[in-house]
């Protein structure tokens, strides 16, 4: 395969996030294409799918087409994988996943849909070379995807392998926390882009703190991982990866400090000094943790730095009824902190549980609609100028 052949690159992402994938894509220089549910087309080659992984903050995986092709049985679907020239991607010595989503009469699951793909493959690159790669659920080397619907399935290479969310920053994760990826997403809701203070009190293990930094010093997530789906075909140009690496942290106004745009301060606080810990720690293996200022205290103690600035907030949202009580009465001093104490901030609050947002007693501004591992979730907006009004 050549890699300078351009054909489409899926990126998926989870339920809600496709609007920020497609503003990155298209900051990014590409024109989107069709968008679906969970993940928007782009045409690219290879080297494009390398470029994607290494940049995207909101995605989960970067899916390069292989081909497409009508599929009426669980044989034919044989007979077309085995067709492609498996041996010009995989040698034999490397190890393959096949993860597949089928939504077709033809099959009554995917497992049996996924075993025809992976025999098909390592049958073929068997049959070239006299070798079988191994093959396994271990998504840390090569990964094939396909979908198949009705009568049509499609074939990709997974260039991510694991998802893309997964940073490799967070060893220590605490309780509840933020996808990466939604944190990012949230963070770009806000309009944040460093030149202002950020505050996130209940930081937890400070995934939002942490995406917010990357962003401030426009250091590009996939700096921070070492292991792509991508580097294990066989065409891989790892010189070619080396210098987009490099190129992506020359525009990263981190390095050695000489920027000339130094982020203004990302404060970070928790009543838990265990989650304090995990998330300086976790900042630190992000290598952004000069950028935030830690604390231990109650989220009202946290010092806001005089005039504007944003200020995110991720309360837990509660379960259980003991719980829920609870955070009534945190829920309604989030909002007398934002009255008493933030004024001429922008405020956001991230939250599962409608019943309690409104406990907070402002008047929100604007609501963003997510998703939390399926559960339905909004960022509310408050501007919290002198005298924000109470809710009526
Ligand atoms: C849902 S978690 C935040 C998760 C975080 N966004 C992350 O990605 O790790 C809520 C956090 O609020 C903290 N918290 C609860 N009550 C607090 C209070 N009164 N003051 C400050 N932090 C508090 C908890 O310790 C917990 O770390």
């Amino acid at each position: 395969m050549n890699p300078k052949h351009k054909n489409t690159i899926l990126i998926t992402c989870s339920a809600g996030l496709t609007d920020y994938v497609r503003r990155e894509v298209e900051d990014l220089g590409y024109r989107s294409g069709e968008c679906h549910k969970t993940g928007i087309e782009v045409e690219g080659d290879f080297y494009d799918a390398m470029r994607l992984n290494l940049y995207l903050r909101t995605a989960y995986n970067v899916l390069f087409l292989l081909k497409q092709f009508k599929c009426d049985g669980p044989d034919e679907l044989y007979r077309n994988v085995r067709n492609q020239p498996w041996e010009d991607i995989i040698s034999p010595q490397e190890y393959v996943s096949v993860v597949g989503r089928v939504n077709t009469e033809f099959v009554g699951n995917s497992m049996y849909a996924n075993l025809k793909v992976k025999d098909a493959i390592v049958d073929r690159v068997a049959g070239k070379t006299g070798s079988r790669p191994d093959s396994g659920k271990d998504k840390n080397n090569v990964v094939v995807q396909f979908y198949w619907k009705d009568d049509h399935c499609w074939l990709y290479l997974n260039t991510s392998g694991q998802k893309l969310s997964d940073r490799s920053y967070r060893k220590i994760p605490h309780k509840a926390p933020l996808r990466e990826s939604l944190a990012a997403a949230i963070i770009t809701a806000t309009g944040y882009d460093g030149s202002e203070p950020l505050v996130c009190p209940m930081c937890g293990s400070g995934t939002l703190a942490i995406e917010a930094a990357l962003i401030a010093s426009r250091r590009p997530p996939g700096l921070l991982r070492s292991n792509y789906g991508f580097m294990h075909v066989k065409y891989f140009d790892e010189p070619g990866w080396r210098q987009m690496r490099i190129e992506a942290l020359k525009i990263s106004k981190i390095r050695g400090g000489k920027a000339d745009f130094k982020p203004a301060r990302i404060i970070a606080t928790d009543i838990d000094a265990e989650a304090v810990e995990a998330a300086r720690k976790n900042a630190m293996t992000a290598g952004v943790s000069h950028l935030i200022d830690f604390d231990v205290c109650d989220f009202a103690d946290t010092v806001i730095p005089p005039g504007a600035g944003t200020i995110v907030m991720n309360p837990e949202y509660g379960l259980r009824l003991g719980e829920i009580e609870k955070l009534q009465n945190t829920y309604k001093r989030i909002g007398d902190f934002f009255k008493q104490k933030c004024s001429g901030y922008t405020g956001y609050i991230f939250t599962g549980n409608p019943a309690l947002a409104k406990k907070v007693g402002l008047r929100t501004s604007r609501r963003f609609e997510f998703f939390n591992a399926n559960i339905e979730c909004r960022l509310l907006k408050y501007e919290l100028y002198p005298g924000t009004k109470n809710k009526t």
